[in-house]
């Protein structure tokens, strides 16, 4: 593989990708074709933007004739698709924007790749990447597999569920080689503070209140974002073309007991009394359809391909405090502006 496609590289999960692809594939060539959305950071690369391997493209998957001039302009030998609209509140607010990006785009990236690549498709990979709230809502008992019937409950996992039905449809149908994981939450720098830690970890330096949402049961499995990163470089260079892999944490945490964890991570590292962050937690109405409780089961990927997380949750927690309190100029920048309006229309404050 010499050529790599990586879409989204600018957001959360997608520069630890790129910086991941960039350091230890010199010989590879890594493109980033992102649309900076307000997801979208160049800052989250800026550590590797002169690397000789790398190169960043401005673009929109919505735009399809971009997207097919750009594909046979580069000649891509692998795309590892991760460009997505990823948060479900909005989702409720604006549902169609998650079915133009999610739906729409990606099966225009397919069918670039598959222009391309027709005809000679030996060696090509289209990894998409997807996540675990495609197959639902579990109750107390139970995980998900790979074998799982989708079950998407909100216009998010939808969308999601969506998308990876067209990328099987079109290995099917076409016999584009595809992957596709489902990972848990993911946690760790560059997370941008619409989601639930790095939104709590800004609010309790800044002593807002902690919205938490319902009662704060909630459950979701959490994952260092480096070990998904990981776990996305082993599935493109050693997993089956065809088949789907679950990866997760190990890891299931109430919502209300990973704030009060991170609440008193955060007293211990600003020198504040313990207990004093909790004081902020808030209980606010519940999301609209809240999925209760999510859990993969990694066994297959762990069995197959040897992977599992490398990190103790609580390490790595703590590393991404530290992270958050040394990029005070990356948190103040993407909280600046429309983050703003954000926050007060989601949280009417
Ligand atoms: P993110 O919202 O942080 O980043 C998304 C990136 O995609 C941004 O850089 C944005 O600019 C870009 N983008 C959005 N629309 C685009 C478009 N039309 N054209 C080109 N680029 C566009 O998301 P994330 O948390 O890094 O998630 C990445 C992928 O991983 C998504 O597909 C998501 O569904 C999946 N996932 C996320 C998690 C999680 O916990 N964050 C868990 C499992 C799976
Ligand atoms: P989030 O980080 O949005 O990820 P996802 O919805 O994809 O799991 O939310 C994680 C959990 O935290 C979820 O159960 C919703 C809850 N939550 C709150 O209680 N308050 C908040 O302000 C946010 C953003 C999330």
């Amino acid at each position: 593989m010499k050529k790599v496609l990586i879409t989204g590289g600018a957001g959360f999960i997608g520069n630890h990708v790129v910086r991941l692809f960039i350091k230890k594939y010199p010989d590879y060539q890594v493109y980033n074709l992102d649309a900076l959305t307000y997801a979208g950071n160049l800052e989250n690369l800026k550590d590797v933007e002169q690397s000789e391997n790398y190169h960043f493209l401005k673009g929109d998957i919505n735009d399809s004739l971009y997207l097919d001039e750009f594909f046979s302009k580069h000649q891509f030998d692998g795309v590892i698709h991760l460009a997505a609209e990823s948060h479900v509140d909005r989702s409720i607010s604006d549902p169609l924007a998650f079915v133009k990006t999610n739906v729409f785009g990606t099966v225009n990236l397919l069918n670039a790749a598959l222009k391309i690549w027709k005809g000679n498709l030996e060696d090509k990979l289209f990894y998409h990447v997807s996540t675990d709230e495609v197959y639902g809502s579990l109750g107390e008992t139970g995980y998900f597999l790979e074998t799982t019937s989708y079950d998407p409950q909100s216009p998010y996992s939808a969308s999601k569920a969506s998308s990876d039905h067209f990328v099987r449809a079109y290995q099917n149908t076409y016999k584009l080689p595809i992957v596709v994981s489902n990972c848990s939450n993911n946690y760790g720098p560059y997370q941008f503070p619409e989601k639930l830690l790095p939104l709590c970890i800004n609010n309790i330096k800044h002593n807002k209140s902690l919205p938490i949402y319902g009662k704060g049961e909630n459950i979701r499995d959490w994952l260092f974002v480096e070990d998904h990163a990981r776990a996305i470089d082993q599935i493109f260079h050693q997993g089956k073309v065809g088949e789907t892999y679950n990866i997760g944490g190990f890891n299931e945490w109430k919502n209300i007991d990973i704030v009060k964890l991170l609440c008193s991570i955060m007293d211990r590292k600003l020198g504040r009394e313990t207990g004093t962050s909790e004081k902020l937690i808030t209980y606010v109405t519940d999301r609209a359809g809240h999925d209760m409780r999510y859990a993969i089961d990694a066994s297959k990927i762990k069995a197959e391909l040897g992977w599992e997380p490398s990190l103790q949750f609580e390490e790595g927690l703590e590393k991404t405090v530290d992270w958050y309190l040394q990029n005070e100029d990356w948190l103040n920048n993407v909280t600046s502006g429309n983050y703003q309006d954000y926050y007060s229309e989601q949280y009417q404050n």
